[in-house]
């Protein structure tokens, strides 16, 4: 066996990469993974057939280099996300996360800085250092609300290269109106990136902050399909903005970044967008009932938009995620003080989870 010698602060690493530490959620092997926000329902079967029709057809050609544009792909999510959008306003990557990374090489980068609203998505300040740049937590209320007036004010003190919003956000469930995007924009002099990772899990008549991009060409609204479209290990994520952040982004991303496979099973998927989409309503049942049946325990749940419920009320959040796994029900410590944080799987899941919790308490 290879026998470890070295740690990477032993190497010739970037000073600014020392003392780090990798994203590294669980991916322990329980029935019940309810711990990183996926859709637990599986791609369905008719639209399955499809995808693999497509992924057949692509690997065909695949001895050639993929379409460099992806362009039946950008098409497709102009069409899904509608309001006026066309295809060269559109970019796509290996997950949201790559989109996130190509923001951040062609807008933040060595010397600059980039703040969000804390606690926010574990990956923004590690996505932001990585780049080289300087990553600054702005506040939010004890609810983690975020008002537009304040947010606004730390835009302006910090005048960071370019804004998180995570809307609704992550590890929170907490919805970010529009006024809010409206206001740090106009409080900013850099790239504003709106992170809709979870925006279809909102309510149905809460519109996207697509509808702000027209006259605002430093807005850019990022969205994935490993959430609500069940997609999550093909990684797929894109953005929206004006045809110019695309450019410069073109700059940075590496040449052929997205595979012929990827491009053919994404389309393939959208072009079954409501199928994709229809066990949300069913996952938001979940979510509601979750909340209630902690309310019900006595912890306490904080409003969501997303798919996920963070509650607080949590004595020993190690201690209770230890005995959650113990019982075959991985979960997230998001690393919030008293919380712990659950995805909202299929209803058996959700029912396991918070028959285990009852378990843990009864025992208590
Ligand atoms: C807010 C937010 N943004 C982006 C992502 C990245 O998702 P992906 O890279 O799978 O598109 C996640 C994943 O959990 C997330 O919670």
């Amino acid at each position: 066996m290879y026998r470890v010698t070295l740690s990477f602060e032993d190497l010739p690493i970037r000073d600014d990469l020392r003392g780090m530490t990798p994203y590294g959620a669980p991916q322990a092997p329980l029935p019940v993974a309810l711990n990183v926000n996926e859709n637990t329902h599986p791609v369905p079967d008719e639209v399955a057939g499809d995808i693999l029709d497509a992924i057949a057809l692509a690997l065909r050609d695949v001895n050639r280099y993929p379409d460099r544009e992806f362009t039946p792909l950008r098409e497709a999510f102009a069409g899904y996300l509608g309001a006026g959008l066309q295809r060269e306003q559109i970019w796509a990557a290996n997950g949201s996360n790559e989109v996130l990374q190509h923001l951040l090489q062609a807008f933040a980068g060595p010397g600059r800085r980039a703040l969000g609203f804390a606690p926010t998505y574990s990956m923004y300040p590690l996505l932001t250092r990585a780049t080289g740049a300087q990553w600054q937590a702005g506040t939010r209320e004890d609810d983690y609300s975020l008002s537009p007036e304040s947010a606004a004010a730390q835009v302006a003190d910090a005048a960071p290269d370019v804004v998180f919003l995570c809307a609704p956000n992550n590890p929170t469930g907490t919805p970010l109106p529009l006024e809010v995007v409206r206001a740090v924009y106009e409080a900013s002099r850099g790239i504003v990136i709106v992170d809709e990772a979870y925006q279809e899990f909102a309510p149905r008549d809460i519109p996207s902050a697509v509808t702000l991009l027209p006259g605002r060409e430093r807005l850019v609204v990022s969205r994935t399909m490993s959430k609500a479209f069940a997609f999550a290990g093909a990684r797929v994520g894109y953005l929206a903005a004006d045809p110019a952040v695309i450019d410069a982004l073109r700059l940075v991303r590496l040449p052929y970044h997205l595979s012929a496979l990827t491009q053919a099973a994404a389309t393939a998927a959208l072009g079954h967008a409501s199928t994709m989409l229809s066990m949300v309503d069913e996952i938001v049942g979940q979510r509601d009932r979750i909340s209630a049946t902690l309310e019900a325990l006595g912890y306490r749940p904080h409003e969501s938009w997303t798919n996920f419920v963070l509650f607080g009320g949590v004595d020993d959040p190690a201690e209770t995620w230890r005995r959650l796994y113990d019982r075959g029900v991985l979960i997230r410590d998001v690393g919030i003080p008293h919380h712990l944080r659950v995805t909202a799987g299929t209803e058996a899941e959700s029912t396991a989870f918070l028959e285990a919790l009852a378990s843990i308490d009864s025992e208590a």
